[in-house]
């Protein structure tokens, strides 16, 4: 069984998210705005949940049909092959979005769709009324342009939810995002990393993740788990697979914060990710940061001024934390902000910014090497 698949993300994250998917041995990955489709079997799909570091999500591409009317979705989704998918007693919530189209009401697109899928799966399994009482195939489906995409969600929970922060501190970093600022900064658990806002340890966590090699959707449940066509060995064996990779080595992360509580919060996040070992916490005033050793790299998100404070301090924040890290000899810096003026209060302007955003908060990743 082959199908297509797609994988949406944080806008700015589809290079990243479409390169580990080549790493991962998909074919036909092309990255688009906001998500990276490829092909793939049962195998690809359970490898792609476990192992994607920036990816949201794995869906599974159903059908696309033009949607101008009601009529035209109902009639395209009726026709797609669900019963190849869920069975007779499986429960098939629907959701999704209308961008650009002339269906925009998303409950009635929901409602067509549901109605579209009953009318479908009743005269092949021969009953008048589906119970829904089984494992849960969530449908979603994307209109745009007046086309729509129906698909299914493999993975349940965002893949963000890797299992480790179920409390967070006032600001935590999608997992995903902080994922990524890692790949960005080519780390690959040689040199010493340091985040010196560290909040509740994602950052360091996920670097640490990265070091090891350790698949960040080893301790979680996907609901796909539960479908009738996803054999439970295939689960096994892609668990297996990733713990056989991971590597066993000495490493060095730091993580500090001014907060005590974000620091206690952070050991118990890195607890439960099994990186404790590797990452040392402590609480520590960013604007006193230094280290003798040469080379190193900084990777952190700062407050922004929006959510955490007022921009004012966070302005004073940069300015004493660039004036410390100028003494650094030789180190990389890979910073996150929202706020428009960070280089000039931070003191530097960066040699290189990528756009991207934290939720809705659009920022930049300031570059220094
Ligand atoms: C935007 S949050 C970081 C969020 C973090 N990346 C996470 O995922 O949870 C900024 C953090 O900087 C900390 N902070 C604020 N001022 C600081 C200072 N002067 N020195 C060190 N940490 C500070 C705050 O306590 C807060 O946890």
């Amino acid at each position: 069984m082959t199908f297509e698949m797609c994988v949406p993300c944080l806008f700015g994250l589809e290079g990243l998210a479409a390169d580990e998917l080549r790493r991962l041995d998909m074919k036909d990955v092309r990255a688009e705005n906001g998500r990276v489709l490829f092909t793939g079997g049962i195998e690809d799909l359970v490898k792609a949940n476990i192992n994607l570091r920036t990816g949201e999500r794995v869906l599974v591409v159903v059908g696309r049909t033009p949607a101008k009317t009601f009529d035209m979705l109902f009639e395209g989704v009726r026709n797609m092959p669900w019963e190849k998918y869920i069975p007779i007693d499986g429960a098939f919530p629907v959701k999704g979005h209308s961008l650009n189209s002339a269906l925009f009401s998303i409950p009635d697109c929901q409602k067509i769709v549901k109605k579209a899928i009953v009318e479908r799966l009743k005269p092949k399994y021969r009953t008048e009324w589906l119970k829904e009482s089984g494992a849960k195939y969530q449908v979603q489906f994307a209109i745009m342009h007046d086309e729509a995409t129906l698909y299914l969600d493999s993975s349940g929970a965002g893949l963000h939810k890797r299992g480790y922060r179920p409390v967070g501190n006032a600001a935590p970093l999608r997992e995903t995002l902080a994922a990524a600022m890692v790949k960005l900064a080519r780390y690959r658990g040689r040199e010493l990393v340091c985040d010196p806002f560290c909040g509740s340890g994602t950052i360091p966590i996920e670097a640490a993740l990265a070091a090891i090699n350790r698949a960040p959707g080893l301790n979680r449940g996907y609901d796909s788990q539960r479908w009738l066509w996803v054999p439970k060995q295939v689960w096994l064996d892609a668990r297996d697979e990733a713990i056989d990779k991971e590597y066993k080595g000495t490493y060095e992360i730091w993580g500090g914060d001014i907060d005590p509580q974000c620091i206690e919060i952070s050991k118990i996040n890195a607890k439960r990710a099994g990186v404790d070992k590797i990452i040392k916490f402590e609480v520590a005033e960013a604007a006193d940061f230094c280290r003798e050793t040469p080379g190193g790299i900084i990777i952190s998100n700062p407050p922004y001024g929006e959510r955490v404070m007022e921009r004012s301090e966070a302005e004073e924040i940069y300015r004493k934390f660039g004036r410390a890290v100028k003494k650094l000899d030789n180190w990389k810096m890979y910073l996150l902000s929202s706020h428009t003026e960070f280089e000039r209060t931070f003191g530097k302007n960066a040699v290189k910014k990528r756009k991207l955003y934290n939720g809705m908060i659009k920022c930049d990743l300031f570059m220094y090497y």
